[in-house]
């Protein structure tokens, strides 16, 4: 095991409103693309972390980076418009074998556990991604009418990371940019070719800061974590 990630933080955040890049919004104390990093910086299977930003926020990530004393940032590669263009920049600095994660930056709440899972599942057949099972009902929707209910037995909501063999993800998106298919994560790519992707069952805390809700949503969760962290300390001793 090993493996390599790409970490694409380029967004504008445009969903959260914030007139700035998301990720550098602080929760617990800590802008949130330092809390995922931190996930990555501590699993020791994690050999190098590729992350793709805006030209124009690279000095303030380094600084973050600098601040926090991580070690493993291996390069910084320029984020495009588009979350795939930012995923592909990342791609062209792999190397190696073996296999690359995808992680998106918005997801701190991602654990080493589940990172060993998705990696291992890909290692096996190719590629892997973390999904949770579609809790609600689903609706197709056109001009505010309904048009059908999904029968949601075999619906998974799509999570990162995402785990794939090195040659494999860098032929997804290279047949991408050929035939200018775009989507929204990476896997898409894979199985647009008509290769397997296995599911591995993700976890319902590892959300997606999105909106101005799922900031509050976060600050819960960490406070959570932080509680269950001391509660184990204290069985402990
Ligand atoms: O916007 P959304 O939250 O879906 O983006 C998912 C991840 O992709 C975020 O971590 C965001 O910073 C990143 N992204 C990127 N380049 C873009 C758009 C999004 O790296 N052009």
């Amino acid at each position: 095991m090993g493996y390599q990630v790409i970490i694409p933080a380029a967004g504008s955040g445009r969903r959260m409103g914030a007139g700035q890049n998301k990720l550098l919004l602080k929760v617990a104390g800590a802008p949130i693309i330092v809390h995922t990093l931190r996930v990555f910086e501590s699993d020791s299977d994690c050999k190098r972390i590729i992350l793709a930003v805006k030209p124009e926020e690279r000095e303030e990530f380094e600084r973050l980076v600098k601040e926090a004393g991580f070690k493993k940032i291996g390069a910084y590669v320029q984020g495009g418009g588009e979350r795939q263009d930012s995923v592909r920049e990342g791609l062209s600095a792999t190397d190696g074998d073996g296999v690359v994660v995808i992680h998106d930056g918005a997801r701190p709440f991602v654990t080493a556990d589940l990172i060993k899972r998705v990696v291992q599942t890909a290692e096996t057949w190719g590629a892997a991604i973390a999904a949770v099972p579609v809790k609600d009902t689903i609706k197709k929707v056109i001009s505010d009418q309904v048009k059908e209910t999904v029968n949601r037995e075999s619906l998974w909501a799509a999570q990162t990371p995402q785990a794939f063999r090195r040659d494999l993800i860098i032929r997804a998106h290279q047949w991408a940019l050929e035939n200018k298919r775009t989507a929204t994560d990476d896997a898409s790519l894979v199985e647009a070719m008509g290769e397997a992707v296995r599911i591995v069952q993700g976890d319902d805390r590892n959300i997606k800061i999105t909106t101005r809700n799922d900031l509050l949503m976060a600050e819960f969760i960490i406070k959570t974590e932080m509680r269950e962290n001391a509660n184990a300390h204290r069985t402990r001793v």
